[in-house]
């Protein structure tokens, strides 16, 4: 489809009381601009985003994840409004779908719609029970006549309930001579885009409501709009997960990253909680567990299980206050209270309570390698950098300070002394 899209993300965003850019917070773990922009890259080549408040710190972000993006930078003082972020900006195809970057729930099956149809002008449009604070739109039989933004509504326009989305896809032609035309003549003393409409019915151009779901097409504004953006796209998120094969106890205690991804059969317990880009491939997450970008194929963790980033674990089980971070673990079975951090533990070995990779020094961090049928014993210390190799026994309490060779067994202990009569002796017990 030869469309360009634009995305207006200039605006300051005061009502989301934040030093945060507004279009950089997130919903289920992507900001809510990265949304827009994902929307617009299926759709086009061509896709432009207009900045102006903290522009350099959005547009960083933008580069570090994207490439092909053109930014514009909105001269707001001289031409401040949504008219004046579209001046200067040339568009490489005959069509320009106008996005806002504040509406992180719109689907690409509506934005189809808004670009179906051979219009001039195809705009959105939503029928609100209360329609305040939105452009009032003024639709005579199947043609839109004008927007009215509320602050230049009359008594009467403003009972309109039929109310401007503020996404259009319209005919580059036109943007060309509109834009550059607009004035600001208003109450707001702002170029609005909203007037191109007038300028197309003066011109008999058609002008075509699309009627969209409030749900999408809401603007996120404040902190509580992008809480309930939040349970809208989890909800959705979810309800993709469990069609597809994924089983969920209580979804609502559920959180999952947008970023996340299964396959095939998994149970998620309830209040599992699903970090970045994780892969979960048919495991078992207990009751409370935290996944933080990581890979699990074919294990149990939990219930209330840590996974950090950058690991992965294979046909292994993890159970309760285990913590593992930037590990990979292939058949293993670490059952309770461990810390496992820059480890790596091969198939068969076990791992005892309250074992821990001591692999920071203050300094730097190092590894830990454990072999193939490695016992463990509960409350060993690995101080790394250290090897276990295959086949070797850590006797438990044990603090593991050279490697380990294969067969052998590694015992670091106090001796035990036994004294009897202690007791009674101590606390002056006579008898
Ligand atoms: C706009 C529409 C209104 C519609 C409403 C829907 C106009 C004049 N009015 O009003 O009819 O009902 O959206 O939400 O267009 N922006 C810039 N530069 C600016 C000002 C805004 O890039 O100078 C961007 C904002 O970042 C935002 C979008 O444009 O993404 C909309 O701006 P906003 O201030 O929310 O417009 P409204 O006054 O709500
Ligand atoms: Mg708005």
């Amino acid at each position: 489809m030869s469309l360009s899209v634009v995305i207006l993300a200039a605006g300051q965003g005061t009502r989301m009381k934040s030093s945060k850019p507004k279009v950089l917070h997130e919903v289920s773990g992507k900001a809510m601009l990265f949304h827009a922009i994902d929307a617009a890259q299926s759709l086009s080549d061509d896709v432009v985003v207009v900045l102006h408040h903290q522009a350099e710190r959005i547009e960083k972000k933008i580069t570090d994840h994207y490439s092909g993006i053109r930014f514009h930078l909105q001269d707001a003082e001289q031409y401040p409004g949504t008219g004046g972020a579209m001046k200067g900006i040339g568009f490489k195809h005959e069509r320009v779908l106008i996005l806002n970057g504040d509406m992180p729930l719109i689907t690409t099956d509506s934005l189809h719609a808004l670009v179906a149809g051979d219009a001039d002008i195809n705009m959105s449009v939503i029928k609100m029970e209360d329609p305040s604070g939105y452009g009032r739109v003024i639709i005579d039989e199947e043609n839109v006549k004008e927007i009215v933004e509320e602050k230049d509504c009359t008594p009467e326009q403003k009972t309109v309930q039929t109310v401007n989305a503020g996404i259009y896809a319209v005919k580059r032609e036109l943007l060309d001579r509109y834009i550059p035309a607009l004035s600001n003549d208003n109450a707001q003393a702002e170029y609005y885009l909203t007037d191109i409409i007038k300028m197309a019915v003066e011109e008999e151009k058609s002008v075509h409501p699309v009627y969209v779901k409030e749900e999408e097409f809401k603007g996120v504004n404040s902190k509580l709009d992008l809480a309930q953006a939040e349970v809208i796209m989890q909800q959705r998120i979810k309800e993709k997960l469990m069609m597809a094969g994924v089983v969920m106890h209580l979804p609502e205690t559920i959180y999952i990253d947008c970023r996340a991804s299964f396959e095939g059969e998994s149970i998620l317990e309830n209040g599992v909680t699903i970090h970045g880009a994780s892969k979960i491939i048919e495991s078992h997450i207990k009751s409370h567990s935290v996944i933080e970008e990581a890979i699990i194929k074919q294990s149990s963790v939990g219930p209330m299980a840590r996974i950090r980033p950058q690991s992965s674990l294979t046909d292994t089980h993890i159970g309760n206050f285990v913590e593992v971070k930037k590990s990979t673990l292939t058949g293993v079975k670490a059952g309770h209270l461990a810390y496992l951090g820059d480890a790596t533990i091969e198939e068969g070995s076990n791992i005892g309570a309250g074992v821990i990779t001591c692999n920071y020094d203050g300094k730097a961090k190092h590894r830990t390698v454990i072999g193939k049928n490695v016992f463990v014993g509960s409350d060993a210390q690995l101080v790394a950098p250290v090897t276990l190799e295959d086949n070797v026994l850590i006797a438990a309490g044990t603090t593991v300070t050279k490697n380990i060779a294969k067969g052998e067994l590694a015992i670091s202990r106090t001796s035990l002394k036994i004294v009897s009569g202690f007791f009674d002796k101590f606390f002056g017990i006579k008898g």
